[in-house]
């Protein structure tokens, strides 16, 4: 009896659908514990994913099925996107979903599904895999858990006394072009991992809770309790005109994202221009929020509101990461990014070190040269590993550069890709990865990664198309 690893034909799309329900209907939660029955999960997957694959944009070749006897038994769904890594746009793939029909599980199926999407996306140069998934599962496909639980917790009463001093009010459907600058002008700047949000995903994701997720309405178990608030400022007059400004022209200096839990009122998403509109945000929150209830965001440590509600008084944790998984699956794709932030960083140091990265994957090199009192010039270069299909890249000798540029001697790093994952992300300290018994370095290494790969702190919401 065989099994065959294959994408999926544009007329299964029925059959990947009846799969996808019948699969979450029957839950593994934890590691040898199947979870008993639960049609609702099973109906919830299956409205999401009919949208997303009836959307028209979405192509058939991205759903990576199993194919046993004849009948369609495990499938994983690629959603190609876009993402800011520090500042600069790359490709990442989510992967979601991954499921096993329950009469076919333990017997590898949903483990073929996930190395063929793997390959797909690196035979379609996409950089980098991400999904949010079981924490016992993915281990074995080289990812590692990406993104930590960020907790700034305040309680309303605190939250109360702050600052009011932008206005705040509820969203409005006029407000998305002002909320989707908003968070382009915050986003991609300071964030480690962020996504590109498609104008689709602004149209779902920040309309009022009775239009949102409009597929969705008729299921029960879909929370509907999404509310944004927005910040404004009065426009300030041109400069040129020299006219007052109107005071009907506004525009969206902060806003936040926020739901009602059991236990208190979460912020899953927020940015504002500065600190006075960070406390105007968190003030008004504390209306909504009951009197004894705490506010929670759950954003990165580094962004403004948080900052903001630690100094009114609020507490931070940053919990280890749980269930989003990442990995790099196709590194030349990384190259233009890592000659300009990694060699930005060094330039920045005053580290003009070659530093040269050998994974599985291949090897990143970077050469930094500085003509004497001169520009720094940054350049990266890819090699394929030894073990290619394509052979190894040919050995590229020293370069000739110019009588007056200073070089200093190269460091290099053997490591895992895993570990590559963890340096880029900043989820795991470099000086912790350069303790690793699996990570040989040269002299200097140490100190020059350090400085080439700071802390982050990766935030990715869910695949942007799935609603
Ligand atoms: C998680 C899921 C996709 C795994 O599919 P699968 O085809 O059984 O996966 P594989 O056969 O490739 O791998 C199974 C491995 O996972 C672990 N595992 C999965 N289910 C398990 C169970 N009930 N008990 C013990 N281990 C289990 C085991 O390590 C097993 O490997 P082993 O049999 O060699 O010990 C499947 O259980 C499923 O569809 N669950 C419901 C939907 C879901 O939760 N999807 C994942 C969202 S992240």
């Amino acid at each position: 009896m065989a099994t065959v690893f294959r994408q999926a034909r544009a007329d299964e799309i029925a059959a990947v659908l009846d799969l996808c329900e019948v699969g979450f209907a029957h839950p593994v939660k934890a590691r040898n514990a199947p979870a008993g029955r639960d049609e609702s999960s099973g109906r919830w997957h299956r409205a999401i994913f009919s949208y997303l694959y009836g959307r028209g944009d979405y192509l058939s070749e991205w759903l990576r099925v199993a194919e046993h006897d004849g009948q369609l038994v495990s499938y994983v769904g690629i959603v190609p996107r876009v993402c800011w890594l520090w500042g600069e746009p790359i490709s990442l793939a989510s992967l979601t979903p991954v499921v096993t029909h329950p009469d076919y599980r333990r017997r590898g199926m949903a483990s073929g599904c996930m190395r063929d999407a793997l390959k797909y996306l690196e035979t379609h140069r996409i950089a980098i895999a991400q999904l949010y998934g079981h924490s016992w599962y993915y281990g074995r496909f080289d990812m590692v858990e990406a993104m930590p639980w960020y907790e700034t917790q305040l309680p309303a009463c605190k939250a109360a006394g702050a600052r009011r001093s932008a206005r705040v009010r509820r969203f409005g459907k006029d407000d998305l072009s002002g909320v989707r600058a908003c968070y382009d002008r915050h986003a991609p700047k300071k964030m480690t991992l962020a996504q590109v949000r498609s104008a689709d995903s602004w149209w779902q994701f920040h309309l009022p809770g009775d239009e949102r997720r409009s597929h969705l309405r008729d299921e029960p178990t879909t929370p509907m309790t999404d509310e944004v608030l927005v910040a404004t400022a009065d426009e300030p007059q041109t400069a040129r005109s020299g006219r007052p400004a109107r005071k009907d022209r506004q525009s969206i200096v902060g806003y936040v994202v926020w739901r009602r839990t059991e236990r208190h009122l979460a912020v899953v998403e927020g940015f504002c221009d500065d600190a006075v509109v960070a406390s105007s945000l968190l003030a008004a929150l504390s209306d909504r929020a009951g009197d004894r209830q705490d506010i929670v965001l759950q954003l990165p440590p580094a962004q403004s509101l948080p900052r903001a509600a630690l100094k009114l008084g609020g507490e931070h944790r940053v919990r280890p990461p749980q269930g989003t998984f990442v990995r790099v699956t196709y590194l030349p794709a990384l190259k233009k990014w890592f000659a300009r932030v990694v060699g930005s960083r060094l330039k920045a140091a005053g580290r003009n070190r070659d530093l040269t990265l050998k994974t599985e994957l291949g090897t990143l090199a970077l050469a930094c040269e500085v003509q004497a009192g001169g520009p720094w010039k940054i350049k990266a270069r890819y090699d394929r590993p030894s073990g290619s299909p394509h052979g190894a890249a040919p050995a590229r000798g020293g370069r000739a550069y110019g009588r007056a540029a200073t070089r200093r001697r190269a460091v290099s790093v053997e490591l895992p890709q895993k570990a590559l994952t963890e340096l880029i992300l900043g989820t795991r300290p470099a000086e912790d990865i350069a303790n690793d018994h699996n990570v040989l370095l040269t002299s200097g290494a140490r100190k020059l990664l350090a400085i080439a790969f700071p802390v982050g702190y990766p935030y990715l919401l869910e695949a942007d198309r799935l609603f």
